[in-house]
């Protein structure tokens, strides 16, 4: 399965570490950047890993800055786009059974490694219930549809 990751300065070393693990767990990982570790913006690497979901270039996007908010603000302005930010496993296996989420935000801050490793595998593995709340994520994209009509 192809997935993309991203960072900020505050998520650039846990990005290079979940990179290398989910790579040896058999995963094609697309680091989107940055590359070496500067001061950069989180909403410009939210965009490439959303857009890289849109086009479908990957199937799943992490993107991780210093608290996973910021990042997950930002993807959820992308169509197709359910964003969640997860700081356990239990939210990272609700946002994919539920809410059928393609991204995960983590926070570099606020997460150790080897748990960020845990969320990841754990939301990267886990399927779509669909039935009763697959109406709910259409109601997402009707709402989604018609606000972007204006
Ligand atoms: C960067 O200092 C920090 O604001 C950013 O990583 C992130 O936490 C924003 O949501």
């Amino acid at each position: 399965m192809k997935i993309g990751i991203a960072s900020d300065h505050a998520g650039f070393e846990l990005k290079n570490y979940l990179k290398e693990l989910l790579k040896n767990e058999g995963y094609q990982v697309i680091d989107y950047g940055p590359e070496i570790k500067k001061v950069v913006d989180y909403p410009d690497y939210a965009e490439k890993v959303a857009k890289g979901i849109q086009n479908r270039e990957i199937k799943f996007g992490i993107l991780i800055c210093g608290t996973g908010i910021g990042m997950s603000i930002v993807a959820n302005k992308f169509k197709g786009i359910r964003a969640a930010r997860c700081c356990s496993i239990y939210d990272a296996l609700l946002a994919r059974e539920h809410n059928d989420a393609n991204i995960i935000t983590l926070g570099g801050r606020l997460i150790g490694k080897e748990l960020s490793f845990e969320i990841t595998k754990t939301f990267l593995s886990t399927q779509f219930t669909k039935g009763r709340h697959l109406g709910r994520v259409n109601k997402i994209k009707r709402i989604e549809d018609e606000e972007n009509k204006c």
